[in-house]
């Protein structure tokens, strides 16, 4: 595998051990490039399938499995913690809620840390290792920093999070300490905060940030998981939150590798769903300027998705393009109701994961999405992760249980 640049028509190419993320000639930002790999498929699908009855490590994680689609690695490298392999669970009350007849949700907080960024994160800490780094480094609304954290410590590699001061949920930040982190607290939200991790320039922070190529590598196994799972018949739409569209970059490139490489023959539609009050890529749709529309206060009770000014924001175009996707965003009512909808049908998820249901329900209203289309939500993040929420949600129902005792 090499480096490339991920705008197709700058076509800049650099060595895998490349220092920087962003092209040296253009600016957009580098990606990992399996150079036209066609593999059999229907060999490839039975070996990643045999994978799964055996013990070896690497072939237990659900990200490593996939390995003929990542960066190569001999197998004592790999650091990992039996991530992915998280289950598709159909949605009953929440199916009724959004007028469909075939709601499914993959829990990627059902993850060794609570959210999908262990799926990334196995693959840039591995590459943090495997290039000799001291100290990774990210900024983070909490669920980056604590999966950082946890990966960091099984690699013996030294971890500093740059957290957002009092904006992000308690119980993020516990982890980070339980994983021995070392904490920068910045005034400041979650845009202020990368962009004080990345102006210190300190040479010997490794920076594992979405904007590191490695992790989206990892983040793209959700894809094949899930195609896996659906036995190789795509669903008709996959719907994903949207904050620094590090993720929904990662879809996309997973669903442009698949496609060319012949192991799906239809690809799902990506739907991107922001919430209201951090909304930069609907905006920038909406303005068609090819200039991102930054949002400069973003404010929603979804913390983990507070972000003004993604920074993978030209990439999820390119993935919307290719899958003929659509982003939109949603009210915090609406999250917080979604969000009660899958507790009640015994998921559970945090507040960002819920504005998937919330766009499906009013793609569903509007007709974009038919009652009897098969569609996919990516939840994101654990029940637990944002416990202060529910307790909010709920601060009536709590009372009222206080009196009757
Ligand atoms: N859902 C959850 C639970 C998240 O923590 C995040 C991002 C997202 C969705 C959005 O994913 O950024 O790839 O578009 N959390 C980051 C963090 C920013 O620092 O933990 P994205």
């Amino acid at each position: 595998m090499q480096l490339q640049c991920s705008n197709q028509h700058c076509g800049e190419s650099l060595p895998r051990d490349f220092a920087a993320f962003d092209c040296p000639k253009c600016g957009d930002l580098l990606e990992l490039s399996c150079n036209g790999f066609q593999p059999d498929p229907i060999e490839l699908k039975a070996l990643w399938r045999d994978r799964r009855l055996s013990n070896d490590p690497a072939d237990r994680s659900g990200v490593w499995r996939f390995r003929e689609f990542l960066p190569d690695y001999s197998s004592d490298q790999i650091v990992s913690l039996g991530e992915g392999n998280t289950p598709l669970i159909a949605g009953h009350k929440t199916g009724a809620f959004a007028g469909l007849s075939n709601l499914q949700f993959k829990h990627l907080g059902w993850n060794p840390t609570g959210s999908f960024k262990d799926l990334g994160m196995t693959v840039a800490v591995t590459e943090a290792r495997a290039r000799g780094v001291k100290v990774v480094a990210c900024a983070s609304t909490g669920n980056t920093a604590a999966s950082m954290a946890a990966y960091a410590a099984r690699a013996g590699i030294a971890a500093r999070v740059y957290l957002p001061k009092g904006r992000l949920s308690p119980a993020k930040v516990a982890q980070s300490l339980d994983y021995g982190a070392e904490i920068v607290e910045v005034d400041g939200n979650f845009d202020q905060a990368l962009a004080m991790m990345t102006e210190r320039k300190s040479s010997s922070e490794y920076f594992l940030n979405s904007i590191n190529p490695f992790r989206v590598e990892g983040q793209k196994t959700t894809m094949f998981e899930l195609m896996e799972q659906v036995d190789w018949n795509p669903p008709d739409f996959v719907v994903v939150p949207g904050g620094n569209l590090g993720n929904s970059s990662a879809f996309g490139k997973a669903l442009r590798e698949l496609s060319e490489a012949r192991l799906i023959d239809r690809v799902p539609r990506l739907v991107i769903v922001q919430a209201r009050g951090a909304n930069a890529l609907v905006k920038t749709l909406a303005a068609g300027s090819g200039q991102l529309e930054a949002v400069v206060e973003p404010k929603t009770c979804a913390s983990a998705i507070s972000i003004g000014a993604p920074r993978s924001w030209r990439k999820a175009l390119t993935a919307l393009n290719f899958t003929k996707g659509n982003v939109l965003d949603v009210s915090d009512e609406e999250i917080l109701e979604a969000k009660s909808v899958i507790g009640l049908d015994g998921i559970g998820c945090e507040p960002a994961s819920a504005t998937t249901l919330a766009g499906i329900r009013r793609l569903r209203r509007t007709g974009e999405i038919g009652e009897h289309d098969r569609v996919v939500a990516i939840l994101t993040g654990h029940v637990l992760k944002d416990p202060d929420i529910i307790l909010k949600t709920h601060s009536e129902r709590m009372a009222a249980a206080e009196v009757s005792a």
